[in-house]
């Protein structure tokens, strides 16, 4: 007879492929994490500045299986003991998706085991739960990744009303372009974050980007673009640009705007927690001027370790955790969908 398992004994296999990390992990109970085996392709993207999805897909095929047979050591645990198999089905690259839910798909199948496909953004939002495991819903997050910017309410597992979200730019997007631009490379998230240290934010002044009729929204590209034009004209007078003071003070208008957007929310909606997720958030000045805000206003700050807030498969698992136990299930005919709406997987 099979064994009967109380949901914190309930093991979850992770996967995820969406971008440039190949990525697996055994997570129990939905917060408990036994192994995060994340396999990073950026020396590869760095040589091109940027991700380039044909290499990114071809690079999780390389690594997929070995990544998920590590995760599986790591956790001293084999395919006979997992109860599920969740997987990133979207949004992401096509092609890059592709590889993780073909990897999941065939597992299942030849092992039959449960399937279910995850909303890459729920697995980023998700990641506060392993760090925090006393948050509940309801809580105001607001997630920020290198495709994404989406200040949501989690009314409850599985169930969002998004707030606000960029017009143009994904707040990680604009970090990797200004980088670019001042000489700094990809990924230019955390090499502006550390270039940022030894400048001075209030060097020069960008505009904050705010979007008249939606309050919430974001817009980045009048700020990428006014540091462009700042580069340009320093360029044509034959000045020298400080990188870190331009480092600095460009980060200091996108987490003005991140942190002024989330604590308005958070007072509108009445949100007495206030979370982070998504690989901006391992920014360290955002991590800072949020949590003091929530400090001063009187609400609980959370926020993942850095390498929970970037792609990894324990966000996966465990937002596939929260399916399983709902009796969510997902069929061998799950696809990848590159641009799948939040509260959709
Ligand atoms: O969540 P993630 O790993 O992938 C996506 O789902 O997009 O986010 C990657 C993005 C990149 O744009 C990267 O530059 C940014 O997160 N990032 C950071 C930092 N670390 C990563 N941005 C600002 N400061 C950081 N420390
Ligand atoms: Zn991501």
């Amino acid at each position: 007879m099979a064994q009967i398992k109380e949901d914190k004994d309930i093991l979850i296999l992770g996967i995820e492929s969406s971008c440039d990390e190949t990525a697996a992990s055994v997570v129990r109970g939905g917060r408990e994490v036994l192994s995060n085996e994340i396999s990073s392709q950026i020396d590869i993207h760095t040589l091109y500045g940027g991700v380039v999805p044909e290499i990114a897909s071809r690079k999780h095929t390389e690594r997929i299986n070995q990544v998920i047979r590590a995760a599986l050591g790591a956790a001293d645990k084999t395919l006979d003991d997992i109860d599920a198999i969740a997987v990133t089905c979207g949004p992401g690259l096509v092609g890059a998706l592709l590889v993780g839910v073909s990897a999941a798909k065939a597992i299942s199948f030849a092992k039959d085991i449960p399937l279910i496909g995850v909303h890459h953004i729920e697995g980023h939002i998700s990641a506060n739960y392993i760090a925090a495991p006393d948050l509940e819903p309801p809580f105001l997050c607001l997630v920020v990744s290198g495709g994404h910017t989406h200040l949501v309410i989690v009314k409850d597992y599985g169930e969002y009303e998004i707030l606000g979200r960029t017009q143009d730019d994904a707040a990680g997007e604009a970090f990797d372009k200004v980088a670019r631009a001042i000489g700094l490379g990809y990924p230019g998230g955390p090499k502006i974050d550390r270039a940022s240290r030894e400048g001075n934010p209030d060097a020069m002044h960008f505009p904050r980007g705010h979007v008249g009729n939606a309050k919430y929204d974001f817009s980045f590209s009048g700020m990428k673009s006014a540091v462009l034009n700042y580069l340009n004209s320093e360029k044509m007078q034959g000045r020298a640009v400080n990188v870190p003071d331009v480092a600095a003070s460009f980060q200091q208008s996108v987490v003005e705007v991140l942190v002024s957007h989330t604590m308005d929310a958070a007072a509108e909606y009445h949100c007495d927690k206030v979370a982070l997720a998504g690989g901006v958030a391992a920014n360290s000045a955002l991590r800072k001027t949020m949590e003091e805000a929530c400090r001063k206003t009187g609400r609980t700050f959370y926020c993942p370790p850095p390498v929970l807030c970037t792609d990894n498969a324990a966000m996966i698992a465990c937002a596939g955790y929260y399916d399983y136990i709902r009796g969510i299930r997902s069929g061998l005919d799950l696809n990848a969908m590159p641009n799948l709406p939040l509260g959709q997987a």
